[in-house]
């Protein structure tokens, strides 16, 4: 065992440090120590404590002996919210911090048996720190380039300088949001307010969007790209993606792709959470009380804030529809402090249950959930297109505006509330999914789940792709 692991190649993961990002990356990590490779997955400090406090994350990677937990500081103080809305500070620390530390890192990581690792022979960094890539290449190590987000959002963000020659971006006024791309090749169902929202400025200078532009140019310089999606969920942005970056690896759903393999090998262990919050489980005692497929099922992810109106609109929402329903309220996830009207609060009390963080992949799964009301994060439409269930969504930013319209428009398994907060959509919303339209949504969301669980059996797409990354990545070290 031991000479088999000094020969194996030894690949360093490393995520841009937010949690819909590393909840991915480590299912990647996991899938690779199941191939037999070695792993070190590279943390910030803050990051990695808090997984550390909320999680039993070092007993579980602990079973398997080539896989290691590395740090380095983000660069922001302690008691920074790191939230969506201030994402763009984590940014500017990471490249002012991280990168040069990143160097020092892989100074020592490339000396034969530093701490009794052998050198890393492949990088695979988040593909929105792609200066990876140049510090990697002092090293001569390989880097692939993992995105985080849909193949459709990677193909909008790669196609924004040609929609800016075309004089489509920057917006000129409201009124152009609801024009068609109907030229950009991959894109032809999707209108200007379907990109996403970082292309909604006026001012093409913003730091947001040429930040996000310039990291999709730069995969050009690596290695390969990796995604977590698959070939039938987006075959239009993928064959566009393909045209400029061939070597593209799509290897999604990873976290149904990593259940699948676990289930197929002798060891039946269920992976660890990532989850930087402490999972409250009781909303699965309170889900096993509830009628099949009844429940709306609320969560706007790891990042979203919500105004204090937004919050009453939905809590509105929510209750008029008369649905029982299930709504994760993340601590600090509400900016300000609300008075929450009388009716509100008795109505959740007879049908509603709230949590500060959820089990999501076990609650998706659970047969009394009906539908998701959802903020369209990468993860989390996967997640849900895996169980099969129908979706609202509410985009809140980023890359978001472009999954709730694949949702919505293209694999139609549910509603776009896109840009509309408003009670009485949000009522009329939930019903349509939950019972006037239930039927069609079902139909064509269970339709998608076979598709998404075929894809990671033996001879489906992302399966097939996944070995041949590790055939690629045993490749490089020899
Ligand atoms: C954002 C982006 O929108 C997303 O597309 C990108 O890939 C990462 O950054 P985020 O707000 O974190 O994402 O949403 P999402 O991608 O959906 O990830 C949230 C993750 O947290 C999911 O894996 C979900 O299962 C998990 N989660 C969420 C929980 O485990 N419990 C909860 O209560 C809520």
């Amino acid at each position: 065992m031991i000479m088999s692991l000094l020969q194996s190649p030894h690949v360093l993961i490393f995520p841009f440090p937010v949690q819909g990002h590393i909840n991915s990356m480590l299912k990647l990590a996991e899938l690779l120590i199941h191939a037999g490779l070695q792993v070190t997955f590279l943390n910030s400090d803050q990051i990695h404590k808090r997984l550390l406090f909320c999680t039993n994350i070092l007993t579980y990677f602990s079973q398997y002996p080539g896989f290691y937990f590395d740090t380095i500081p983000d660069g922001l103080p302690p008691d920074h919210p790191r939230t969506g809305d201030r994402v763009s500070e984590l940014f500017n620390a990471i490249n002012a911090v991280i990168k040069p530390r990143f160097r020092e890192k892989l100074l020592t990581s490339t000396c034969q048996f530093h701490h009794g690792k052998p050198p890393i022979t492949c990088i695979i960094a988040d593909g929105i720190m792609s200066f990876t890539v140049d510090v990697a290449k002092e090293f001569r190590i390989p880097t692939i380039l993992f995105r985080t987000i849909s193949a459709s959002c990677f193909w909008a963000f790669f196609c924004v300088p040609k929609l800016i020659e075309d004089g489509k971006l920057p917006l000129n006024g409201a009124s152009e949001m609801d024009g068609y791309l109907s030229n950009v090749p991959g894109l032809e169902s999707f209108r200007i307010r379907d990109l996403p929202s970082f292309c909604r400025t006026k001012n093409l200078s913003d730091p947001s969007l040429q930040v996000v532009v310039y990291e999709t140019q730069r995969t050009l310089g690596a290695y390969g790209l990796l995604l977590n999606t698959f070939e039938d969920l987006e075959e239009p942005a993928l064959i566009n993606i393909r045209t400029h970056i061939p070597n593209l690896y799509t290897v999604g759903p990873l976290h149904a792709h990593l259940k699948s393999r676990l289930s197929s090998s002798s060891q039946q262990q269920p992976s660890s959470s990532s989850s930087l919050w402490e999972e409250d489980r009781s909303c699965i005692t309170w889900l096993d009380s509830q009628p099949l497929r009844s429940v709306v099922y609320v969560s706007f992810g790891s990042m979203t804030v919500l105004t204090k109106d937004q919050l009453i609109e939905f809590w509105f929402g929510l209750v008029n529809s008369q649905r029982p329903f299930l709504w994760v309220i993340r601590p600090n996830s509400v900016n300000t402090e609300s008075d929450i009207p009388v009716e509100l609060l008795e109505a959740t009390k007879k049908r509603g249950y709230m949590v500060g963080w959820a089990p999501q992949e076990e609650v998706l799964s659970h047969p009394a959930i009906g539908g998701f009301l959802t903020h369209s994060g990468w993860n989390s439409t996967l997640e849900c297109l895996y169980e099969g269930v129908p979706m609202i969504c509410w985009p809140f930013y980023a890359d978001q505006q472009v999954n709730s319209r694949l949702v919505g428009e293209i694999w139609k398994v549910g509603l776009d509330m896109k840009d509309t907060c408003d009670r009485v959509i949000v009522e009329k919303r939930i019903k349509e999914v939950m019972e006037v339209r239930k039927g069609e949504f079902l139909k064509s969301a269970q339709r998608m789940a076979k598709l998404a669980t075929r894809s990671v059996e033996t001879a489906g797409s992302s399966y097939g792709n996944l070995d041949r990354l590790i055939k690629d990545i045993k490749l490089m070290s020899l």
